[in-house]
């Protein structure tokens, strides 16, 4: 054996002790670091080495090389994109999952598919799904989208005669796809299916919303003249976190042939409190659902969990045919239902923290985090410099401010958050919402209290100073 490999092995204790004591400094000093990366001028180049210098030695180095410039994004003040940050018992179940290396691939050499169907099981419970769904873990909302469209794929093939996990879409009519708001990811995930950014029909919002226009939907549903489509309703529209009326969306199936997928990424944790289940009411109709769990549920990147009630379909499009690896389709068959073969077990950190904090820890951390969002929504809507574009939505706030009687440039919006994230108290992300320059807020962190939102909102007052 090489050198440093059996002297690591024979170490391997130190080496852990020394990894936890740097993950204990880090840990103690994440909620006050800069919560944007200031990096360095310039990192020297490094070469592989031809012996190499053994763990210990790496961990020092990296130390020098990296980990003084790891920002605060896990902590309680950022709150730019949806960012979650990682439970206590989620870290646990992270570093096990590395220990164990499991392959939850679906052979019956491993617990760990077992563990994974039994975390879907708890996931059903929290957003509270009925037992018709099954789901797997992938590695966040974009993959989850990119799982249920391709079902999706799978289904309006069905319906028109074609398999086209054989056969390809070569030449064959597109089938219409409805969305109000998609995440950018959507257009992504279309894009990798070989189905096209450009295939989606973009359905009008309602005024001075981001959901969509049920009528309007219905028209374009009722024009098709049972031909099949997708529509993909929209559970958290990043900007102003507005919600599709998926109760709505949904009972127009009786009437025509969609298949209907919903993005709950973060909008579907809504189902964890009684304030704000009504918000994502019917999603328990949809064909497929995606839920982020790298966001509100506070568990590290990367996770997330995609639901559908059409295992064979999933099947059709993922099935990994090898006779080594068996054909049974299976809810915990996972080689045959995403598009890894060989898998991480993922699901593990989810697993320790819904059984650490139960349902009562996350109906707990979205309200208090809803709470601390209508906190600041309020303080920026009764600000005379800054001004609140739409309502607070659950967890988030869509703002801008003026410069002098106009409203701030983009550049200008950039140019301030930019000085906000030097500053480093809180990070924030733009957008441009409905042709207006903004600022997006979304709260997400299981660890942000008053004292951190009060906290933000004093740096974004002093130093708005030099914008307006
Ligand atoms: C609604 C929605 N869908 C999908 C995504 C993509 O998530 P991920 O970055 O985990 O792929 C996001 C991320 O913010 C989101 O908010």
């Amino acid at each position: 054996m090489h050198r440093f490999l059996a002297d690591d092995r024979a170490r391997l204790d130190k080496i852990l002790d020394s990894v936890l004591t740097e993950a204990n400094r880090f840990l103690s000093e994440v909620d006050t670091l800069p919560v944007g990366t200031v990096s360095p001028a310039n990192i020297a180049e490094i070469n592989i080495s031809k012996e190499g210098i053994g763990a210990l030695k790496t961990l020092a180095l990296f130390k020098e090389r990296y980990a003084a410039w790891m920002s605060g994004s896990a902590g309680p003040r950022y709150y730019g994109f949806v960012t979650g940050g990682v439970t206590p018992a989620a870290l646990a179940g992270d570093w096990l999952t590395s220990v164990y290396d499991q392959n939850s691939l679906g052979s019956d050499e491993s617990i760990a598919p077992q563990l994974e169907l039994e975390t879907i099981a708890l996931l059903r419970q929290l957003f509270e799904l009925p037992d018709a769904y099954t789901g797997s873990f992938v590695t966040g909302a974009t993959m989850s989208n990119f799982v249920g469209l391709a079902i999706a794929r799978q289904w309006v093939g069905l319906k028109r005669n074609i398999n086209f996990a054989e056969k390809g879409l070569w030449g064959t009519e597109p089938s219409p796809i409805f969305s109000a708001t998609p995440h950018s990811s959507i257009y992504k995930s279309l894009s990798m299916l070989g189905m096209g950014r450009g295939a989606i029909t973009s359905i009008p919002c309602i005024p001075n919303r981001e959901a969509i226009d049920i009528s309007i939907l219905e028209e374009h549903l009722r024009n098709l003249n049972g031909k099949p489509s997708i529509v993909v309703a929209n559970a958290g529209t990043v900007n102003t976190v507005d919600f599709d009326d998926i109760a709505a969306i949904a009972a127009l199936k009786t009437r025509y042939t969609f298949w209907l997928h919903v993005d709950a990424a973060f909008g579907g944790f809504a189902a964890c409190s009684p304030k704000y289940r009504s918000l994502v009411e019917g999603m328990d109709l949809a064909d497929s659902i995606t839920i982020d769990a790298h966001k509100w549920l506070n568990v590290p990147y990367d996770a997330a969990i995609q639901f559908t009630r059409h295992l064979e379909l999933q099947a059709e499009v993922f099935q990994n045919a090898a006779v080594y690896l068996g054909q049974e389709i299976s809810s915990s068959n996972f080689v045959h239902l995403t598009p890894e073969n060989s898998r991480r077990l993922r699901a593990m950190p989810s697993w320790f923290t819904l059984m650490a904090y139960g349902k009562e820890g996350y109906a707990e951390i979205v309200e208090r985090n809803c709470d601390l969002a209508e906190w600041l929504g309020k303080e920026i809507g009764r600000s005379e410099t800054f001004e609140l574009l739409v309502p607070v939505h659950l967890n988030g706030i869509c703002f801008t401010f003026k410069k002098g009687k106009d409203r701030a440039s983009f550049d200008l919006v950039k140019a301030y958050l930019k000085k906000l994230k030097e500053k480093g108290d809180i990070f924030l992300t733009p957008t441009v919402y409905k042709g207006t320059p903004a600022i997006r807020v979304s709260i997400a962190n299981w660890k942000t209290t008053q004292k951190d939102v009060e906290i933000a909102w004093r740096s974004m007052q002093r130093e708005i100073e030099e914008f307006i």
